[in-house]
């Protein structure tokens, strides 16, 4: 592709439901200890949205901080791309939902599906984007409410999930490349081992799914997690590759936060020190699309990355879905 322009991160911003879910909380409801989900997930607590709390409603709020941040209009936006496994409804989409909340009209705006990897699939496509000259300024979101998909009786998947939202604002420049790689892959043979078995095309809503709670997330954990290992290290990898950089360039590592074990063998498996990488798992479980940014925003915040670190954003989910990108802050 003939490249036009250059992306600048202009911002990150995140935000979480006020409820918090502990693990003390989780052993009233299923058979299960703080000790057992801290010592296998490394997750103690997450976040919990109210029922009238929408995706939309926290994409919003961490698009209004991004604004903020970036000291941007609403206005100055032409596209908004949310990435997500838990939209408002199947259509509209919850970005369509985002677009009505920030006081927009007629720019384009649409929900991207990869499941956990979901935001790094939305740097890509913004990227393509705002390389291309089609459009210059993008709002980036990954918001979940997983909550809404579990299953409260099975602790199998329970314990692990929480809700939230991050978002980033990339803009055209002439100056600025601060994505310097993307990296993504997709293998559906696999589709059975996390996945919602109703409510699409293939079963339908019915009184019988309801009841045998085919709406809610089902998983192979002990699989998924294999796979889980074995493809992040390998997209971490080959992004690291695109981008020309070597590890010691990195400043830090931010990968997907599904579980503490995960990310451990993720780390050996690509050499690096755990002191590199970035963890805020204990705090907000795995929240799919929305990890990886908030991590990221977090780690903007409290000063572990400064103006111009180079970060790898490392990601894995349902499909089996993969991907890394190398980003400039
Ligand atoms: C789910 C996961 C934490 C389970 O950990 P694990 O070490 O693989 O545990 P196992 O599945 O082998 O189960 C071990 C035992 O703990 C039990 N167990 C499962 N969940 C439990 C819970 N919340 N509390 C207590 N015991 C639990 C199991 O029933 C099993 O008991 P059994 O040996 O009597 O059958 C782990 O497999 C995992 O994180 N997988 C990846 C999940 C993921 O990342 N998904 C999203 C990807 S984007």
């Amino acid at each position: 592709m003939n490249k036009k322009f250059g992306v600048k991160i202009l911002s990150t911003g995140s935000y979480f439901p006020k409820k918090v879910l502990t693990n003390a909380d989780l052993e009233k409801i299923v058979e299960t200890s703080d000790e057992w989900i801290s010592a296998r997930t490394g997750i103690q607590e997450r976040r919990i949205s109210e029922k009238n709390e929408y995706t939309s409603d926290l994409a919003y709020k961490a698009s209004l901080e991004a604004l903020k941040t970036a000291n941007i209009t609403p206005e100055q936006i032409d596209l908004i791309l949310v990435a997500t496994v838990t939209p408002d409804m199947f259509f509209p989409s919850t970005a369509c939902f985002l677009q009505k909340k920030l006081g927009l009209m007629s720019i384009p705006a649409f929900d991207l599906s990869a499941a956990c990897s979901g935001f790094i699939y939305g740097i890509t496509t913004a990227r393509a984007f705002i390389e291309s000259g089609l459009y210059k300024t993008i709002l980036l979101v990954g918001a979940e409410e997983l909550s809404k998909i579990t299953d409260w009786t099975d602790r199998n998947t329970c314990v692990l999930f929480g809700d939230g939202a991050g978002a980033m604002i990339l803009s055209a420049s002439e100056e600025s490349d601060d994505v310097l790689s993307t990296y993504i892959g997709a293998d559906a043979s696999y589709s059975d081992l996390l996945f919602i078995p109703a409510g699409g095309t293939v079963n339908p809503a019915t009184v019988e799914t309801v009841n045998a709670k085919m709406h809610t997330t089902k998983m192979q954990g002990r699989d998924v997690f294999k796979a889980a290992v074995q493809k992040m290290a390998f997209a971490a990898q080959k992004a690291l590759e695109f981008s020309g950089k070597n590890l010691e360039d990195i400043k830090l590592f931010i990968p997907h936060q599904a579980n503490m074990r995960i990310i451990e063998a993720v780390a050996k498996k690509i050499g690096i020190s755990m002191n590199s990488v970035f963890v805020n798992i204990h705090k907000t479980g795995n929240i799919s699309s929305a990890t990886t940014i908030t991590a990221l925003d977090e780690a903007i915040k409290t000063g572990k990355l400064q103006n111009g670190d180079i970060v790898e954003l490392i990601a894995f989910g349902g499909g089996f879905t993969w991907g890394a990108a190398v980003i400039r802050v």
